[in-house]
């Protein structure tokens, strides 16, 4: 079989690393062009570090014969229209997080999606992380018996406030992880949520009733609870935990340590730290595309899917009103 000729939307800090997979590290794919917004085109002609030819938009990059499936990662704000746009072009979308920048603008894009039937995945790439794997299968297994509670928490340095402004904000942006790995991994879903915040890195973040510290308390369906604890300050490096406890033990996914040697001094233990998610995730970002090729390729369904995106794109909007108007929020109303 030859392999499937890839188009990206967005070279920005994820896509890069997505155009870089594509070219050198997924078998049975290969990277045949990219749209990028006007300035960043100008920029990349200009210095010739393109990684593919480059195209002037997303109907000019399904326009192409040899794009056979379609990347979106361009800002959060126009995933509704790129990925409405590949899925009416015929072509199988993967789609960074989240799926959209609203809840109603979610569901359209699950309409649509569903109504072109391309194959679809949504770039969780926790659940390729064989530390979020192995977790999801002991707890499946029953290994920590009934699940009761569960913790996450992700501390990443703090973007552009350029780029925060069309994020969606804390929740929908990076606790939206955290809300997918709780269904990964205890297999149940969350029913309503109650949160807070706080600003204490970027005043301006104010600007657009946006905070960079987030508090998320969850009531599952069987009855457990959990926290989802976010923020944009990562002083010791970028920070991702994962802890379900049950009636019987818990699992913990904590693989933070750059390298896996231990320096111990008259300081005591010195161990270095990953710098950046796509140091941590490195291997999890590269394993999602290598799932989605095989998918494309055996004509299966890929994972994960198009429910699985807008769940969490529910909680994130479910968190984020309580955030604002106080009090419980149930999920999907
Ligand atoms: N899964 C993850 O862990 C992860 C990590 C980082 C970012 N993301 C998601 O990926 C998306 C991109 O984030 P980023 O940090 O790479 O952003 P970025 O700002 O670094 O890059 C954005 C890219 O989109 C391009 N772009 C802008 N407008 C465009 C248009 N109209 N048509 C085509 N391309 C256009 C820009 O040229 C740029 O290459 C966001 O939705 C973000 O939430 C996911």
């Amino acid at each position: 079989m030859t392999t499937i000729g890839f188009g990206i939307v967005g070279l920005g800090r994820i896509g890069w690393l997505h155009a870089e997979h594509i070219a050198g590290a997924v078998p049975g794919a290969r990277l045949v062009a990219a749209a990028v917004d006007e300035a960043q085109r100008r920029e990349l002609e200009a210095s010739g570090r393109a990684p593919c030819p480059l195209v002037a938009d997303v109907a000019d990059l399904v326009a192409r014969p040899d794009v056979e499936a379609v990347i979106v990662a361009s800002p959060s704000s126009l995933h509704h229209d790129h990925i409405i746009e590949v899925a009416r072009a015929g072509k199988p979308v993967f789609a960074e997080k989240p799926i959209a920048d609203s809840v109603e603008a979610a569901r359209a894009v699950v309409a649509a999606v569903e109504r072109s039937g391309v194959p679809f995945q949504i770039g969780f790439q926790r659940r390729y992380d064989p530390g979020y794997v192995r977790a999801r299968e002991l707890i499946a297994a029953g290994a920590i018996g009934e699940v009761e509670m569960f913790r996450g928490i992700t501390c990443d340095r703090i973007p552009p406030v350029d780029f925060l402004r069309t994020s969606g904000g804390l929740f929908w942006d990076l606790a939206i992880h955290d809300f997918d790995a709780t269904r990964f991994l205890t297999g149940d879903e969350i029913e309503a949520v109650h949160a807070t915040g706080a600003i204490k890195v970027e005043p301006r973040l104010a600007e657009f009733d946006d905070i960079d510290h987030g508090i998320v308390t969850l009531r599952f369906q069987s009855g457990a609870l959990g926290v989802v604890q976010a923020c944009w300050r990562a002083p010791a490096g970028y920070d991702i935990r994962a802890e379900v406890h049950g009636s019987r033990g818990k699992v913990v996914a904590e693989v933070d340590e750059k390298f896996p040697a231990r320096l111990y001094d008259e300081r005591g233990l010195v161990a270095a730290r990953h710098d950046q998610f796509t140091e941590r995730f490195r291997e999890a970002y590269r394993d999602e595309l290598q799932g989605f090729v095989a998918a494309l390729r055996r004509g299966s369904a890929p994972t994960p899917n198009l429910t699985d995106a807008l769940r969490a794109v529910e909680i994130a909007d479910a968190a984020t009103r309580s955030r604002r108007q106080g009090g419980w929020v149930t999920v999907g109303q």
